[in-house]
């Protein structure tokens, strides 16, 4: 999926159940890029608040099963992965996979 009038880039968003990375996936799927968010879900705060956020962005998941892909009913350019950044491996296969050419990391718990 292309915006008009401008090349849609591959962007990976970290922390995308989280405040700020939700937030950036919703905009950047809604803009036409190609998104795959990940989030580890931890339970900082309650997780509800998390899952309502990706439930905004079109991902249906009630409890995420881990390294499963979810497909957003609102942007068919939108995936969500739930998946610790601490998992190299899968980083490493995910950025194989998607080609991604931009990272915005917010997926991280001060
Ligand atoms: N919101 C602000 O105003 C603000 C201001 C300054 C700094 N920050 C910092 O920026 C970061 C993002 O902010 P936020 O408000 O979106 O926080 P947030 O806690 O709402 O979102 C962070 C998300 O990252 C996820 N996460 C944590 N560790 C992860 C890991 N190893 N792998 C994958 N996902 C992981 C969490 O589950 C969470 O959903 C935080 O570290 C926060 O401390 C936020």
């Amino acid at each position: 999926m292309e915006a008009k009038g401008k090349k849609s880039i591959k962007v990976l968003v970290t922390g995308a159940a989280g405040f700020i990375g939700s937030r950036l996936a919703y905009e950047l799927a809604k803009r036409g890029d190609d998104v795959v968010g990940v989030d580890s879900i931890n339970d900082y705060y309650d997780t509800r608040l998390k899952y309502g956020r990706l439930r905004e962005c079109g991902i249906d998941c009630n409890e995420a099963l881990w390294k499963n892909e979810y497909k957003s009913d609102i942007f068919p350019n939108y995936r969500f992965i739930r998946l610790s950044i601490d998992d190299k491996a899968s980083v490493d296969a995910l950025f194989e996979m998607n080609l991604t050419t931009t990272v915005l990391h917010t997926g991280f718990t001060i």
